[in-house]
C-alpha cells in the first residue's frame, strides 16, 4: 500500500470486524517532534497478549493453526522503515488501539493520501458505528463526532446525497484548512 489512508481504510476494517460500534480516528502532525501519528481505537471485542505478539510478529510465532493477515505486519514495517513503530494496546472485551508513528519528513514516509475521501468512505459506507475523526496539525486541529449529526438526521439515511454532500464540504474545509504535508 502507497497510502496512510489506506492502511486506515484496512485498520477500521479491523475495528469492523471485531464488532466494535465507536471508532476513533486520530491523526496528528507535529513539526516540532517530527512525528506524524495515526491512532485508531474501538470498543470491538479486543485481543488477548497472545494474539498481539501473532498479529504482529506472525512470522515469529510458532503457531500456525490459524491463519493471520497481513494487515497490521505491512503497517508495522512501513513504520519501521521510516523510523517509527506500531503499537497494539488491547484486552479481550475490552477493546483495542492500534497506534502508528512515522518521522514525519522521512524520505521514504506513505504519502497520508485522501482523508477526506477515507472518513466519507467509512462514515457512509458504516453507519451503524459511532465515528469520531480527529486530525490536528501542530496547535490547529479538525474534530468531527457523528453523534450530533446523526441526531439531527433523524430517518434521513447518511447515504442521502444531500447528506453526503455536506459531510463531504465539512471534511474538506475542515482538513483542507490544515494544509498537512
Ligand atoms: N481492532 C481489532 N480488534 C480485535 N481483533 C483485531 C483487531 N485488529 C486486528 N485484529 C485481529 O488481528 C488479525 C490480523 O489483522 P490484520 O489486519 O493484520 O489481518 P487480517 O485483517 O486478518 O487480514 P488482512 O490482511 O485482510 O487485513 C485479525 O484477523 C483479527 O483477528
Ligand atoms: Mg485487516
Amino acid at each position: 500500500m502507497r497510502e496512510i489512508s489506506l492502511h486506515i481504510l484496512d485498520i477500521a476494517a479491523n475495528s469492523i470486524s471485531a464488532g466494535a460500534t465507536t471508532i476513533k480516528i486520530e491523526i496528528e502532525e507535529d513539526k516540532e517532534s517530527d512525528t506524524l501519528l495515526v491512532r485508531i481505537t474501538d470498543n470491538g471485542k479486543g485481543m488477548s497478549p497472545e494474539m498481539i505478539t501473532m498479529v504482529t510478529d506472525p512470522f515469529v510465532t510458532s503457531r500456525t493453526e490459524r491463519k493471520v493477515g497481513l494487515g497490521i505486519p505491512l503497517l508495522k514495517a512501513a513504520a519501521e522503515a521510516c523510523n517509527g513503530c506500531l503499537s497494539i494496546n488491547s484486552e479481550a472485551g475490552n477493546g483495542t488501539t492500534v497506534e502508528v508513528r512515522f518521522q514525519l519528513n522521512h524520505i521514504d514516509r506513505m504519502p497520508l493520501g485522501d482523508l477526506v475521501d477515507t472518513f466519507l468512505s467509512l462514515e457512509v459506507g458504516t453507519p451503524e458505528v459511532h465515528w469520531i475523526f480527529r486530525v490536528r496539525k501542530d496547535s490547529n486541529e479538525f474534530y468531527f463526532d457523528d453523534q450530533g449529526l446523526k441526531k439531527e438526521l433523524g430517518d434521513l439515511p447518511l447515504s442521502n446525497p444531500e447528506v453526503i454532500r455536506y459531510l463531504r464540504s465539512i471534511f474538506s474545509s475542515g482538513i483542507n484548512a490544515l494544509e498537512l504535508n
